[in-house]
Formats: structure tokens, C-alpha cells, sequence
């Protein structure tokens, strides 16, 4: 199991090699969740997990962006990252637990995770958060990669998957579960990245639940 002071450990020992093993490679998934969320002036836009901020330039100048992080050795990298491309729609960079935020209710326009839902130790709790701090008319997306289908690809996967603690995420992470469990309501999934390797899932900002005869799915907001 994943803890947050084994996450911490893990970007830790990752953060100074983190850009060059996984910047290029899953820039595009980054790219996909910007285009996305389809960024209007004004906008305020979390994103969790920001890791060293590789996706802060890819924002327009002209809405206002908070990341959060856990790990303190990434968000340092992210913060001189803004300083040295001058990245002054980037309002907020603060180390805190996603899965248990400090800010209000409601208060964001958009919420993202890139390749965070994998890592953190409960992603219901995660789902919950990102649900909470953002509008309700608000967009909530997420990349990831999940556990592949295919048979040679997903058994080693499954094969590395004692070693989440190590890895720093859980290589067997199912796309299925991780909508059963949370309840999210996607409303657009499709694959990203070079060889399809991630998707990226946008959700409505509401949650399943049976009515009290079990027949009806329902949204509430
Ligand atoms: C795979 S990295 C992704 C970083 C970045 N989003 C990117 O696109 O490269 C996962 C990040 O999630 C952070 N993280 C893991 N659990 C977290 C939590 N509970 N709260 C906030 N950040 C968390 C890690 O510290 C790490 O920086």
C-alpha cells in the first residue's frame, strides 16, 4: 500500500530526475488536458499533484492557476520553474495533501490531475476533494495511465505491482475501479500519449447514487 510519507520519499529520489524521465514523454497528455478544459479569461484552475510544474507554461497567461503537491522536492523545482520562465498566472504553489485540501468549497472554475490518480493512497478520497473545491458547473479532468489490456504489457504490470511503494504508484491502476469506486460520472475518455499508453477522463462535477429501490442511476451535484 501507498502512504503519503513513502509518496513523499519516492518524489523525493525522483524530483531531480523527474523532467528528463517523464517531461517529453507525457507532454502531450499534459497538452490534451489544457485543450480540455478549454480555458476562459479569468479562470482559476487547480491542479494536484503538480509535480516540478511542467505543465504551468502550457496555460494562457490570462487565468489563474494554483498547484499543490505533497512533495516538497517537486514543488521547489515547479516554483523555480516560474521564476525563470516568469510564469505570473501561476498564483499559488503550496505543499498539501489532495486528498485533504485547505481551500473552500466551490471555488474553482477548473480542477485537473496529471498522473496523480495512480500515486495518491485513497483516489476516493482525491475524487472527493477535487469535486468539493470545484463549482459545481466546473470541469474536472484527469490523465493517467491504467492498467493495460494488453496481455504481455498488463501481466507485468501486475507483476510490479508489489512494488507500488518503491515505484512511487500502482502499475495495475483500473480505469474500471478507479470510476466504480469514486463514482465519477466521465463524460469524455480517450486515449493519450505516444502508443496510447495514458487516457484522459473528464467528469462531470457530480455523483452517481441509487435511488432507494436500486433500479435508477442518478447524478447529484
Ligand atoms: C507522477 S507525478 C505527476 C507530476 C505532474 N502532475 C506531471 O504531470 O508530471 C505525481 C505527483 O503527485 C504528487 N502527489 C502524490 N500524492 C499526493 C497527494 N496526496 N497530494 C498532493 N500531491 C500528491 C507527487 O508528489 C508527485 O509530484
Amino acid at each position: 500500500m501507498l502512504d503519503i510519507h513513502a509518496i513523499e520519499l519516492a518524489y523525493g529520489r525522483y524530483a531531480r530526475f523527474y523532467d528528463v524521465m517523464f517531461g517529453a514523454i507525457f507532454q502531450p497528455g499534459r497538452r490534451a488536458i489544457v485543450k480540455q478544459i478549454d480555458c476562459r479569461p479569468g479562470d482559476r484552475i487547480l491542479e494536484v499533484g503538480v509535480g516540478t510544474g511542467l505543465s504551468l507554461p502550457l496555460y494562457p497567461r490570462d487565468v489563474m492557476v494554483t498547484g499543490i503537491d505533497i512533495s516538497p522536492d517537486m514543488l521547489n523545482l515547479a516554483q523555480d520553474r516560474k521564476v525563470r520562465n516568469q510564469l505570473d498566472h501561476v498564483l499559488r504553489l503550496s505543499v498539501m495533501d489532495a486528498q485533504d485540501m485547505e481551500f473552500e468549497d466551490s471555488i474553482f472554475d477548473k480542477v485537473v490531475a496529471m498522473y496523480v490518480a495512480s500515486v495518491v493512497p485513497n483516489p476516493s478520497l482525491l475524487v472527493d476533494e477535487m469535486r468539493r473545491v470545484c463549482k459545481p458547473s466546473g470541469r474536472i479532468v484527469f490523465v493517467n495511465h491504467f492498467h493495460s489490456r494488453n496481455p504481455v504489457f498488463g501481466s507485468l504490470e501486475s507483476l510490479l505491482a508489489p512494488l507500488s511503494k518503491q515505484l512511487g504508484f500502482h502499475p495495475d491502476f483500473s480505469l474500471q475501479q478507479f470510476i466504480d469506486e469514486t463514482g465519477l460520472m466521465a463524460t469524455n475518455i480517450h486515449s493519450v500519449n505516444m502508443f496510447h499508453f495514458c487516457t484522459m477522463l473528464e467528469a462531470s462535477n457530480s455523483k452517481l447514487y441509487y435511488s432507494e429501490d436500486m433500479k435508477h442511476v442518478c447524478a447529484v451535484s
